[in-house]
């Protein structure tokens, strides 16, 4: 029912102008957007503003510099909550962080480094934590979690250093680890001290971050879904260099790698969209 109003309502030429007009006013993440994700967020901003028509969103945009920082903070989707997809993190525990651990243990290595980009409110982060802290007490001892989660929007950074949650962003989390939650007077929980401990978070933009290239296992999870096709390959590209050799990508599961980035990274569990870094590619662009 939304399409056809959404097709009815949005002048493909109106919403260029409105495209050129952000892209022109520094918003910066615009550029990086599928076109269709773009028109439905700026169709429901007209609505909620009551508008008529794109050119009634087009003028009140040009008249209202706030609309701009207004507009590039509704296009950002930071939803996220514990263990999403638990089935992800059973595969990760069963079989990917044990072949971790024995070749970091072979090789003598002293520190797993992992990234989450794009963490939102630091659930996925959070839940890396407490699954290493869980199932992994022992090898942890000699080889130490370094667990980063990063995200450009501000907001969402300071809530996950917090780390207090809603009820229902436990709903996935597997009763016994429901351990590593307090709860607070206000009906919230928080995530324990220990688990705060392993995990660090950080403002940033991962397609300007100059972020150090040594991740064992990169989480890109239900962000590149957002991307058009040149930003998905741009930034699958940036991790690939941001991988250690034989490190791996994990994506989230109505994702996948595009046709082009098949190069950089092997499948390692289609259905759990988990992938390894090539080691045959040698290409340069
Ligand atoms: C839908 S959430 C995904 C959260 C979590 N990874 C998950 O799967 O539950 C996407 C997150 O990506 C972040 N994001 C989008 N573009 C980004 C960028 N260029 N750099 C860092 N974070 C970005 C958004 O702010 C948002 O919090």
């Amino acid at each position: 029912m939304i399409k056809n109003k959404l097709e009815e309502f949005v002048d493909d030429k109106v919403f260029d102008q409105i495209i050129d007009y952000l892209k022109a006013n520094n918003c910066s993440s615009v550029p990086f957007f599928k076109d269709n994700y773009l028109k439905r967020r700026i169709f429901l901003r007209a609505l909620a503003l009551k508008f008529k028509s794109l050119d009634d969103y087009l003028n009140y945009l040009k008249n209202n510099k706030d609309e701009i920082r207004v507009f590039d903070d509704l296009i950002t989707i930071n939803v996220s909550y514990f263990f999403r997809n638990v089935e992800t993190f059973n595969v990760l525990r069963e079989e990917i962080f044990p072949l971790i651990f024995q070749k970091k243990s072979k090789r003598g290595e002293k520190f797993l480094k992992i990234l989450s980009i794009g963490c939102a409110n630091g659930e996925e982060t959070y839940s890396l934590g407490i699954l290493l802290n869980e199932y992994f007490e022992k090898e942890i001892v000699c080889i130490k979690p370094y667990v980063l989660g990063i995200d450009y929007d501000f907001n969402s950074i300071v809530q996950a250093r917090i780390g207090v949650y809603d009820e229902q962003k436990l709903e996935y989390v597997p009763s016994n680890l429901l351990k590593y939650f307090e709860k607070l007077d206000n009906k919230k929980f928080i995530v324990n001290n220990k688990i705060k401990k392993m995990v660090v978070f950080r403002l940033e933009d991962i397609f300007k971050s100059d972020i150090k290239k040594y991740w064992d296992i990169i989480f890109c999870r239900n962000m590149l879904i957002y991307l058009n096709l040149q930003a998905q390959e741009k930034l699958l590209k940036k991790i690939y260099e941001l991988c250690i050799n034989d490190g791996y990508l994990v994506l989230g599961k109505s994702e996948t790698l595009p046709a082009s980035s098949r190069k950089l990274f092997n499948t390692v569990n289609i259905k759990e969209r988990i992938y390894k870094k090539r080691s045959d590619y040698e290409g340069k662009s």
